[in-house]
């Protein structure tokens, strides 16, 4: 049989994209190496989340006092947290396969290799059956970086040095833990287990945390993690990996930190060894698949979505652009929109944001303004975040009277904030969003008071 179309790679792109593509009545062929839902639901946003949400409630316990709830002797179990989290993964990875079942897509076990074309299309070798398919859509997402640092190799091997793989798996709480990077797996697991009891130490080589976050944001974030008790080593670079403890450099000056052990969270990077790409000569740059904004690379009928293209390295990216392949697979008008993309880091207090920032919307000349205000204008903020020092910011552009960006410090952010990146997209002008009815209380609301001082 020849399939019309054969996805690599079962994770957020592939599986969304097989099941898009089932439903709109091509024969689909999907093939995955290891676990159906990729890293997002194995290794990656689910059991990080579902951990995290553990760990929000063991603070919320130790907090109750401010609230008027004393809650004596509270103890944190990390194992029933761990099955817990190994629970959620599993009834979600169920409902994937049930869903590519009902859309009528064929999954085959294996590692998939391209093995050319012939005049019926692309040839895909699973373990030693070769399938034919007339289209294909490559999916096989990332892995993380592992610099050459000195003692890498070994720690790895010895169990001191973690990924994020390994650490969702972790069958106790380390006393200490040092994470290698400041970004979001860092401070999502560096939150996890400074809640769950570990001594965490954060090595970040630039002069801040969380990437390209607002600053005033990542501040704000570095300043409630530094009160929990997380310290962080800003401007450092890690020098040597060794047995029970991680060097650093910082000025130029070494410094040891003894660990049990240690996260190497520093980036992750497009899977694209031994898929056989070079043998129907799709383009690749700097280990990623080149794709335009439908993704379509430079190869007719091949097409990549998901981290594999390195664009943005979300689930929610790699949904929408598997939803823009199958569109065009299927002959609709689609195309990516990169700029509307929201990001939540899941930390306690969560950040969330949209579009432009003041330091990106001042690099494209655009001019802007800029409204923040403390997320306590919210009363339900107020009500529920004792002692809360979030914030908002709403970037306008003043050309057109539009929102052009939104960030924001606090819990509840990352559910509110598709609210803004929907005013964004579909560029409502700020007269329009003032007419919005938002439910009181909620922190939501905190969108239409900065609306209001525009
Ligand atoms: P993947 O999920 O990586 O899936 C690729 C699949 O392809 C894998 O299952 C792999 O086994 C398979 N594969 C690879 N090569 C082959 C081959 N040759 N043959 C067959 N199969 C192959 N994003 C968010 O938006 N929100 C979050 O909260 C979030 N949290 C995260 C937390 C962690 C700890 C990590 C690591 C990532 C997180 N991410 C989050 C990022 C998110 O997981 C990825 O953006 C998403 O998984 C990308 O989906 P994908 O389908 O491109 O790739
Ligand atoms: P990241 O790119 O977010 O952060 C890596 C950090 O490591 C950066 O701050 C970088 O400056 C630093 N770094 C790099 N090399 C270093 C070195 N040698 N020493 C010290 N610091 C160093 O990457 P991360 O955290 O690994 O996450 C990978 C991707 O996974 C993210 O970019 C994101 O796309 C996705 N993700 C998304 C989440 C979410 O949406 N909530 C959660 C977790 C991951």
């Amino acid at each position: 049989m020849i399939y019309d179309l054969i996805v690599i790679g079962g994770g957020p792109a592939g599986y969304l994209a097989a099941e898009r593509a089932g439903h709109g009545g091509l024969s689909v062929l999907l093939v995955e190496k290891r676990f159906i839902g990729g890293v997002c639901l194995n290794e990656g946003c689910i059991p990080s989340k579902a951990l995290l949400y553990s760990a929000k409630i063991l603070d919320y316990a130790k907090e109750g006092q401010k609230y008027g709830v004393k809650a004596e002797n509270v103890v944190f179990d990390h194992s029933a947290a761990v099955a817990r989290k190994n629970k959620v993964v599993k009834t979600l990875t169920a409902g994937i396969k049930s869903q590519l079942k009902n859309a009528g897509v064929t999954v085959v076990e294996g590692f998939g290799e391209i093995m050319g074309r012939n005049h019926e299309g692309f040839e895909v070798k699973v373990n030693d059956q070769v399938f034919t398919g007339q289209r294909l859509l490559i999916a096989t997402g990332s892995a993380p970086v592992v610099p050459p640092v000195a003692g890498v190799k070994e720690g790895l091997d010895r169990g001191f040095v973690l990924t994020n793989r390994e650490i969702l798996d972790i069958k106790s709480v380390p006393s200490s833990l040092v994470v290698i990077g400041g970004g979001v797996i860092g401070l999502e697991m560096a939150s996890y287990f400074n809640s769950a009891g570990s001594k965490v130490t954060v090595i970040e080589m630039l002069d801040h945390i969380a990437g390209n976050t607002d600053r005033e944001i990542s501040g704000i974030l570095m300043k409630n993690y530094k009160k929990k008790g997380v310290e962080f080593r800003l401007n450092s670079r890690v020098v040597e990996i060794g047995d029970g403890f991680v060097a650093y450099e910082s000025d130029g000056v070494r410094n040891e930190i003894p660990a049990e052990k240690m996260l190497m969270s520093v980036g992750r990077k497009p899977v694209v060894d031994g898929l056989g790409l070079e043998r129907i000569g799709v383009e690749t740059e700097n280990g990623r698949i080149k794709v335009d904004d439908i993704g379509r690379t430079n190869v007719p009928g091949v097409y990549a979505a998901g981290d594999v293209n390195g664009v943005s390295m979300l689930a929610h990216t790699a949904y929408r652009e598997a939803e823009v392949c199958v569109s065009h697979m299927l002959g609709k008008d689609d195309h990516m929109r990169y700029d509307t993309i929201p990001y939540v880091i899941y930390t306690n207090p969560e950040v969330a944001g949209v579009g432009e920032t003041e330091e990106t919307a001042a690099r494209k000349n655009i001019d802007f303004k800029v409204i923040k205000l403390s997320m306590r204008y919210s009363g339900r903020y107020l009500a529920e975040n004792e002692g809360g020092d979030g914030i908002c910011k709403l970037i306008i552009d003043k050309a057109n009277n539009r929102l052009i960006g939104a960030h924001m410090i606090g819990n509840y952010s990352s559910e509110i904030i598709y609210g803004a990146g929907m005013m964004i997209e579909t560029g409502m002008e700020i007269d329009d969003i003032k007419k919005l009815v938002f439910p009181h209380p909620t922190v939501c609301e905190i969108l239409r008071e900065g609306i209001f001082q525009v």
